[in-house]
C-alpha cells in the first residue's frame, strides 16, 4: 500500500511535473505575448513622448475663421509650423512681428499653408473674439496658410508654457510683457527651435525651409551677380532701420504696410519727425492731422511706439536724411 501510495505521489509529482512541462509553451508564449505587447505598448509610449502626442496638450481652439482646431490633432502633429503669440489690441511688438512673419511668409510663397503653416495665438482670449482676429489679418492682408487662434485663456497658457514662451515672473501688465519669441519646429522629427521675433526673415525662412529635409531649388536661387556690393559698414541707425523698421517701410522702393519713407526729412518738420518716432501712438490718440490721414491711407495700422530712446531717434533721422541726400528726384531721372 505504502509502495503503491508513494508511486501515487510520485506519478501525481510526475503529472503535475509533466502539466508544468506541457503547460510551459503555453505560459512562455503568454508571457512572451505579454512582453511584446507591452514592449509595444512602451514603444509607442516612448514614440508619443518623442514626439510630443503625450506632451502637448491638446485643447480646441477657435481660428480667426470660426473653425475649430485641436492644438495637437490639427495644428501640429505632422507639420512644419511656426507659432507666435500676438494680441490684436497691442500697439509695440506684435504689429512689427506681425510684419516680419508678412515677409517670411512672402519669402515662401506658395509653401506655407502647403507643407509650411503659421500660427499666430491670441493671449488676450478674452478679447480677441475670432471676428477681432479675422480684423486684424485682413489690416495686415496676411495670406492664406497663416491662421490666426483664439482659446480659453488658462489653456493658452499652457500651450505658451508647454513651448518654452511662457513668462512666470509677476509683471505689472502680462499682456505687454507676454514673451515675444516665437517657435519654429516639426513635430514628426520632434525638431523645435526658439527665435526672436527680431530675426531675419530670410533666416526665419532658411530654419522652417531646412525643417523639411528637400532638395535644395538651386534653379530659383538668385545668381551670384544679382547680390549687392555696398561695402560700406552698416551705421547704427541702418542697423535699426533694417531690425525694426525695414518690415513696414522701404526707402523709394514704394509703400509697404507703412509709407515709404524717401525723403521723409524733407516731408516733415523736424520736431514733427522726432515726436512721431518716440510716440506714435500717443499722436496718434492726440489726433494730430498728419499722423490721422496717414493711419487712415494706411488701411488704419498704427505706427507702433517702439520705445526709442532719443539716440536712436537721432541715428535714424541721420539715417533717413543719408539715404535719401544721393537719390535724384523724380524730374532730374526724367531729364536723363
Ligand atoms: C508694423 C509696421 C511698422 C513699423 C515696424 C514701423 N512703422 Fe513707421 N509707419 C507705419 C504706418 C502704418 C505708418 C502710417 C501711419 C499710421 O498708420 O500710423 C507709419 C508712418 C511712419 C512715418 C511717417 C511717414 C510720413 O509720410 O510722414 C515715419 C517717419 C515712420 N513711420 C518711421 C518709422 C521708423 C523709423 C520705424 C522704425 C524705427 C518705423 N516707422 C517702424 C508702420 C510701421
Amino acid at each position: 500500500m505504502e509502495s503503491v501510495g508513494k508511486r501515487i505521489q510520485s506519478l501525481r509529482k510526475w503529472c503535475s511535473h509533466r502539466v508544468t512541462l506541457a503547460a510551459f509553451p503555453l505560459i512562455a508564449l503568454a508571457g512572451l505575448t505579454a512582453n511584446v505587447a507591452q514592449n509595444r505598448q512602451q514603444h509607442l509610449q516612448v514614440q508619443d513622448d518623442a514626439l510630443g502626442k503625450s506632451y502637448f496638450p491638446n485643447f480646441e481652439l477657435t481660428a480667426h475663421d470660426g473653425s475649430k482646431l485641436r492644438f495637437f490633432d490639427d495644428v501640429i502633429a505632422g507639420k512644419v509650423v511656426l507659432i507666435n503669440f500676438i494680441y490684436t489690441r497691442c500697439g509695440s511688438s506684435c504689429p512689427l512681428e506681425t510684419a516680419r512673419l508678412l515677409k517670411v511668409q512672402r519669402l515662401l510663397e506658395s509653401r506655407v499653408g502647403k507643407d509650411i503653416h503659421f500660427y499666430s495665438i491670441s493671449v488676450d482670449p478674452q478679447n480677441d473674439s475670432p471676428e477681432m482676429l479675422r480684423a486684424y489679418r485682413e489690416r495686415f492682408k496676411v495670406q492664406a496658410g497663416w491662421t490666426f487662434l483664439t482659446g480659453k485663456k488658462e489653456e493658452v497658457d499652457l500651450i505658451q508654457r508647454k513651448l518654452g514662451l511662457f513668462i512666470d515672473e509677476k509683471s505689472i501688465d502680462p499682456l505687454k510683457d507676454h514673451n515675444l519669441n516665437l517657435v519654429v519646429g516639426n513635430q514628426a522629427t520632434g525638431q523645435w527651435i526658439k527665435r526672436s521675433h527680431l530675426e531675419n526673415p530670410q533666416i526665419l525662412a532658411n530654419i522652417l525651409t531646412d525643417l523639411h529635409p528637400r532638395q535644395p531649388e538651386v534653379s530659383r536661387l538668385p545668381a551670384y551677380s544679382l547680390a549687392p556690393i555696398k561695402i560700406t559698414p552698416a551705421g547704427p541707425g541702418e542697423k535699426l532701420f533694417a531690425s525694426h523698421c525695414a518690415d513696414c517701410h522701404s526707402m523709394g522702393g514704394g509703400d509697404g504696410l507703412g509709407p515709404d519713407l524717401l525723403r521723409v526729412v524733407e516731408k516733415r518738420p523736424a520736431a514733427w519727425l522726432r515726436r512721431w518716432l518716440k510716440e506714435p501712438d500717443r499722436m496718434l490718440e492726440e489726433r494730430d492731422p498728419t499722423a490721422t490721414a496717414l493711419f487712415n491711407r494706411f488701411n488704419k495700422i498704427p505706427m507702433p511706439n517702439l520705445q526709442l530712446d532719443e539716440s536712436q531717434i537721432s541715428a535714424l533721422i541721420e539715417f533717413l536724411k543719408d539715404e535719401s541726400k544721393d537719390v535724384p528726384r523724380p524730374k532730374e531721372v526724367a531729364s536723363k
